[in-house]
């Protein structure tokens, strides 16, 4: 057996505590399969006093000076599940120049400056790993920057956090709204007490931006990715959803095409949409979270699994510690960032979507004309209409209209002028359609 890889954990929360955990409990196997053991050289915390139950570990390991523990000698590996922006990036920056490996959860960093990592990775001679920035448990990173390599991709979509899918998901079940749905997903553990993040889409975001930039060998940050939150929906668009077959999920959308200029270019949007029931990604319920990879060769991919909690998120970081554990016995380092590609980021208005729009119109001739009229004047096809009488007022109707596939600008332009007629009583729900219908 070889000398140990030390390594330096900072952060020992939800997630670090798990880290700690599993390598006391696996440690054996962990170092039959490294061909060397695994010791935590000392651990960085914000707080040396915090209560932390019944950790395997010498509490004289605790630090709160992350930086000078990063730059010890005997430090080989830094694992960082502390999170945000600032210090992390510092941290890592610095550890990686030194040449020690990373790996890291922190997808909110590699989404804000990515680039900043790979480029300290790329001075120094360690590897960056961050299988846990998306999807938690899920193999998925490994699998879109090695097994895939050999293929071309060209579209993710995916189902990336979990918390909107909980609220989603029991919006769809119960027939219950989103503030309803949130307070059982706070109740239940799911939602953080500031749920900002998870349900304005800013979470999903920054894990788009990552499987973006590994999909399509781009850099593609988080101020690249559109972004729209579930805050909005509400439970009549579920239930009109419900009558079209479907369900609504909010998607991470990451896919190939061109832009204005005919030149290739990759579309990353995050948004809720309309579901068809028969679509893989429908069937993923309460928390979990899966991505639907579709590539030339390979066909259509699924990875499902958990993608948050301290134990799924661990599973992945110790996969990484393992893989950057054996790479410096060996001497070597996996491959560098791929972002050789350098493809344009389309606005969201050159997107090509579908929508679902449900208008309350006045129930009278010529209606129907005047409002196919508007769609015929932004260019957007019209693939199913169905009226039935409204809810309320008499004399008046309500018109579901599904378009085909347009850019997103020409659709918007679209609701905006019949939000304008006199004959449109009111724009009841606007979805956006994915996966065929
Ligand atoms: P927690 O808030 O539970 O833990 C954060 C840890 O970082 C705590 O131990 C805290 O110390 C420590 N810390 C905070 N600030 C500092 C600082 N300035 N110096 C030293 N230590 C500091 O976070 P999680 O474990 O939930 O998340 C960690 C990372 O993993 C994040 O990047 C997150 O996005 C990512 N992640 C989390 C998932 C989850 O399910 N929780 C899933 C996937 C990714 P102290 O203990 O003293 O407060
Ligand atoms: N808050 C995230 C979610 C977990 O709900 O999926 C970590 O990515």
């Amino acid at each position: 057996m070889k000398q140990p890889v030390r390594l330096a954990l900072l952060g020992c929360g939800t997630v670090g505590a798990e880290v700690v955990r599993l390598l006391h409990e696996q440690s054996a196997d962990l170092a039959a399969r490294i061909g060397a053991p695994l010791e935590i050289a000392g651990i960085a915390v914000r707080r040396i006093g915090r209560d932390r139950g019944e950790l395997p570990i010498d509490p004289a390991l605790f630090t709160t000076d992350a930086l000078g523990l990063i730059k010890r000698d005997d430090v080989d590996v830094v694992v960082e599940v502390v999170g945000g922006i600032e210090p992390a990036r510092s941290w890592l920056v610095e550890a990686l120049r030194a040449g020690k490996s990373v790996v890291t959860a922190n997808k909110a960093l590699l989404a804000e400056d990515g680039g900043a990592l790979h480029d300290a990775a790329a001075e120094g001679d360690g590897d960056l790993y961050y299988e846990a920035s998306v999807a938690g448990a899920i193999p998925l990173l490994r699998p879109l920057r090695e097994s895939l390599h050999g293929d071309r991709i060209t579209r993710v979509t995916g189902i990336v956090n979990g918390t909107t899918n909980f609220i989603l998901s029991a919006m769809h079940a119960t027939g219950a709204g989103f503030a309803e749905a949130l307070e059982e997903a706070t109740e239940l553990g799911y939602a953080e007490a500031d749920p900002t993040a998870d349900v304005e889409g800013f979470d999903a975001a920054a894990k788009a931006a990552i499987l973006a930039s590994l999909a399509f060998h781009t850099r593609v940050g988080a101020a690249d990715v559109h972004r729209e939150g579930i805050t909005e929906v509400t439970a009549a668009d579920v239930a009109s959803a419900k009558a079209m077959g479907c369900t609504i999920k909010l998607l991470c959308i990451a896919a190939r095409g061109t832009d204005g200029q005919g030149r290739e270019a990759v579309s990353v949007r995050v948004h809720p949409a309309m579901i068809p029931l028969t679509h893989p990604l429908a069937s993923v319920g309460d928390a979990f979270n899966a991505v639907f990879v579709e590539a030339d060769a390979a066909g259509q991919l699924m990875f499902y699994g958990r993608g948050a909690g301290g134990a799924p998120t661990a599973s992945a970081v110790l996969g990484d510690v393992v893989a950057v554990a054996r790479n410096r016995l060996a001497g070597v380092r996996s491959a560098s960032e791929s972002a050789y590609a350098a493809l344009p980021v389309r606005p969201m208005g050159e997107a090509l979507t579908r929508y679902h729009i449900s208008l309350d119109v006045a129930d009278r001739p010529g209606v129907l004309e005047a409002v196919a009229g508007v769609f015929a004047r932004h260019d957007v096809s019209i693939a199913t209409v169905r009226q039935g009488p409204a809810d309320g007022g008499k004399g008046d109707a309500v018109l579901v209209i599904v378009t085909h596939v347009a850019p997103d600008a020409a659709l918007a332009a679209t609701v905006g002028e019949l939000r304008g007629l006199d004959i449109v009583r009111s724009v009841a729900s606007v979805l956006r359609v994915e996966g065929g219908l």
